[in-house]
């Protein structure tokens, strides 16, 4: 299904570069893999399957024998007085992709609001109490993977709390998507997730260019989108990096996947947390099915590849109908029927 091209390129890590262009489902959709090699071992490369293929490989099948729950829950920490929007974008695509139950972790103000934007979502007044950490860790054993930062905000005494609701989640091996202002934290103390394989970071680019700095001293080479970003990834232990952009570029330090997949020229605030949000379950179902569903990458890449071309197809949808006028709430309402078009049809 994929057209293969090898090509060797002398210096810091390409290998080859595979790229599948794809006329199946509409779009055009291009996805190109480096693998990254060291030093003079030439590592032959791998067969990758079409990533989108391997998406659908740890999509669960809906089944009326599972119990509720089964298929993810998963917890999103954010939301607080200025910022509400986002983590109810976030909670709400993770149900829409296929989670079960969706709890929302926020401050005591942002609670009602965000509950009142919709029923379906679990609302838990907590995040700037002095027991939010233990009042989370309660929760850890019920989730399957977390997401955090969207509309965290910057403030000190919040922060000091994800901090520790961070180490109690990596102390389970619960799966972390980090966004928005849990990048800041993260540009603050990187030791946070450093080496820890089950945290995805979704930088933007400013948020990359912050954490470039923090993390490598110095800001990226805005020529290198590839390199720069299985930089990153490596100097913080090979945790999955997704730099969101024109392509979205994604790397788990050894290999480096671009999610090209048509989008719309609307950037309106919010589709960074439906992506945040509809990763934090891929992320859960591609570890459950493990490496040997996804083959060659890593589970948490095909993941965020899968996220990355859900968000594009989402507002490319979108912006089919609504043009100029496209935001994020028509973007969410179409989270099933591109769903479906790339992992189901
Ligand atoms: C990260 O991956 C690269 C490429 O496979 C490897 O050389 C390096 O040792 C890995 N680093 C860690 C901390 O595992």
């Amino acid at each position: 299904m994929a057209v293969r091209a090898g090509a060797a390129v002398a210096g810091a890590a390409v290998l080859a570069v595979l790229s599948a262009a794809l006329a199946l489902y509409g779009p055009p959709l291009d996805a190109v893999l480096k693998r990254a090699f060291s030093h003079h071992k030439a590592h032959s490369v791998k067969d990758m399957e079409n990533p989108l293929q391997l998406v659908r490989s740890v999509v669960p099948p809906l089944s009326t024998k599972k119990h509720k729950g089964q298929d993810g829950r998963i917890g999103v920490v954010g939301g607080c007085q200025e910022y509400t929007g986002a983590p109810y974008f976030a909670a709400i695509s993770a149900l829409k992709v296929g989670a079960d139950l969706s709890h929302v972790f926020c401050t005591r103000e942002a609670a009602p609001v965000i509950k009142s934007y919709s029923p379906e979502l679990i609302v838990h007044p907590v995040l700037d109490s002095p027991e939010a950490v233990r009042d989370v860790e309660q929760w850890l054993p019920r989730l399957h993977a977390l997401v955090v930062g969207p509309g965290l905000g910057r403030n000190d005494a919040l922060l000091e709390n994800v901090k520790g609701i961070l180490e109690a989640s990596k102390a389970r091996g619960i799966p972390v998507v980090i966004d928005a202002d849990g990048l800041w934290l993260i540009a603050q103390q990187p030791a946070l997730i450093q080496g820890y394989r089950k945290v995805v970071l979704t930088p933007n680019h400013v948020e990359f260019g912050r954490l470039s700095e923090a993390v490598l001293g110095a800001p990226p080479d805005g020529g290198d989108h590839h390199g720069a970003v299985l930089r990153l990834s490596q100097a913080l232990g090979n945790v999955t990096v997704v730099r969101k952009g024109e392509q979205d570029v994604i790397s788990d330090g050894e290999q480096v996947l671009v999610c090209s997949q048509e989008g719309s020229g609307r950037r309106c605030g919010g589709q960074g947390d439906l992506l945040s949000g509809s990763l934090g379950v891929l992320a859960h179902w591609a570890l459950r099915a493990g490496p040997q569903k996804t083959g060659g990458p890593s589970p948490l890449l095909v993941a965020a590849f899968g996220a990355c071309a859900l968000t594009r197809q989402c507002s490319q949808q979108a912006f089919q109908k609504h043009g100029r006028a496209t935001t994020t709430s028509d973007m969410v309402a179409e989270v099933g029927p591109a769903f479906h078009r790339l992992f189901e049809a």
